[in-house]
């Protein structure tokens, strides 16, 4: 009987010091491990509070070919479980990590767009008062309709719809604190500012404002827009005859469809607001084909002096030269027969002939030289009413380009 109380007193004593030994941070973690709280905290309000006072946002990429935004944000967030709260006077700590797995984590969601959301780390902090304290990462691709319709002077503000599930008054619900922007500068996109707004019942967004550094398009597209046309209204120097501008216009034009490319490859197709630039290149390839048109049928009326019917021109032609053929052979049938009477008589008629015959090619000359004049003298006025028309166009293109705002709805997701 006294081995045995002794036996049961030895027990108690050595399970006594078990507990008291057991204190220390790893059986803390573990004691918190144990309870298994894989659940949101759950009190008499369903509604959890999640604090997220601080973000940090970073731009990765634009992707203006299909309108999204690439971005990537950490965000600190802050919760409260008093479950997970234990005593500091049996375990004298303050905070202890715990496995990431091991406890309930709020998920962030972003709306407007496709959303991988990481642990920046694999364990988390948990405070003696159940305060939890986590730091996620999140890569988000915003699908944003960017208003491109001043592209290359191009801006504008996409948001980023962050919110976290809750439904029929369950779930979470975010209180966002201070945002900060780093690394502002991506590519061709420049992050100008970012800032938290709200729109009412938890529709938390940031608000990211773009604007393009237009020196790359500048250079690529709209620089040599110019400058071909501007090489299409000085080709007018060239000669009208011989073809030599024909030629080069229709070299401007190859080239400019070029661009033409770039500009496909590098913009949207069409949106709420596409971009002005397409238009404008379409117009300038139809003035710069007009010019060669036009160009072309002024060499035409140079060279000829009739621009259609050609056809019948030149059988005209050639019954003309039919009718000579014959006048001739008439003309030295009758001069044998001259021969034949009157030596001065037929120096007379060679005379006559010599002389019409020049008088003939002085008029051909006179026309030549008429139907010149007269094509140049178009061909001035066209230059004229082009260049005028194309100042005028590029005056008004450029205000458009430049101060025209276009405003697109970026909050269509929230109907
Ligand atoms: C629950 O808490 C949230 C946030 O504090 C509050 O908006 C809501 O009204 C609360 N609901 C109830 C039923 O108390
Ligand atoms: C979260 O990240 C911030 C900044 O990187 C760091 O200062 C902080 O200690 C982190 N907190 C946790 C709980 O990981
Ligand atoms: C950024 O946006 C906020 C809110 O619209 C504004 O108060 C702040 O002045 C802006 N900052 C800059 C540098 O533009």
């Amino acid at each position: 009987m006294k081995t045995v109380t002794l036996l049961l007193s030895v027990l108690a004593v050595g399970s006594g010091s078990a507990e008291t030994t057991c204190t220390n941070r790893r059986c803390l973690a573990n004691m918190l491990i144990s309870k298994g709280f894989l659940s949101q905290p759950q009190y008499e309000n369903c509604t959890q509070v999640i604090h997220v006072p601080f973000i940090e946002y970073q731009t990765l990429s634009v992707d203006t070919k299909n309108l999204h935004l690439i971005s990537r944000l950490q965000a600190l967030i802050i919760w409260n479980d008093p479950e997970l709260s234990w005593d500091t006077s049996v375990y004298q700590y303050d905070e202890v990590a715990l496995p990431v797995s091991t406890v309930w984590t709020p998920d962030l969601h972003v709306i407007n767009g496709i959303l991988t959301m990481e642990h920046a780390s694999n364990d988390l902090l948990v405070l003696s008062d159940g305060t939890v304290k986590h730091n996620v990462t999140i890569n988000a691709e915003i699908n944003c309709e960017i208003n491109l319709f001043n592209y290359p002077f191009a801006g504008d503000e996409c948001p980023v719809a962050i919110q976290t599930w809750s439904s029929e008054g369950c779930g979470t619900q975010l209180k966002l604190g201070h945002l900060k922007m780093v690394d502002s500068s991506h590519g061709d996109w420049q992050t100008e500012n970012v800032s938290l707004e709200n729109q009412g019942e938890g529709r938390n967004y940031i608000k990211v404002s773009l604007k393009i550094k237009f020196t790359n398009p500048f250079i690529t597209l709209l620089l040599p827009s110019i400058l071909i046309i501007t090489a299409d209204v000085v080709s007018f120097a060239l000669p009208l005859r011989g073809g030599e501008r024909n030629s080069f216009k229709v070299t401007l034009v190859l080239s400019f469809t070029v661009f033409l490319n770039i500009l496909n490859d590098e913009l949207p197709g069409d949106g709420q607001c596409s971009p002005i630039i397409r238009t404008h290149f379409c117009i300038i390839l139809v003035l710069m084909v007009l010019s060669m048109l036009v160009s072309m049928i002024l060499t035409r009326l140079a060279e000829d002096g009739h621009l259609f019917f050609y056809c019948r021109f030149k059988q005209s032609v050639q019954k003309d030269t039919g009718h000579k053929e014959v006048k001739d052979n008439e003309e030295s049938k009758a001069d044998i027969s001259v021969i034949q009477l009157n030596d001065s008589h037929e120096s007379i008629q060679v005379l006559r002939k010599v002389v019409a015959f020049l008088e003939g090619l002085d008029a051909k000359e006179v026309e030549i030289e008429q139907r010149q004049k007269f094509a140049n003298t178009l061909d001035h006025i066209f230059f004229w009413i082009y260049f005028i028309c194309g100042s005028a166009y590029s005056c008004a293109m450029t205000y458009v380009m430049v101060e025209h705002k276009c405003s697109v709805n970026h909050f269509h997701f929230w109907y």
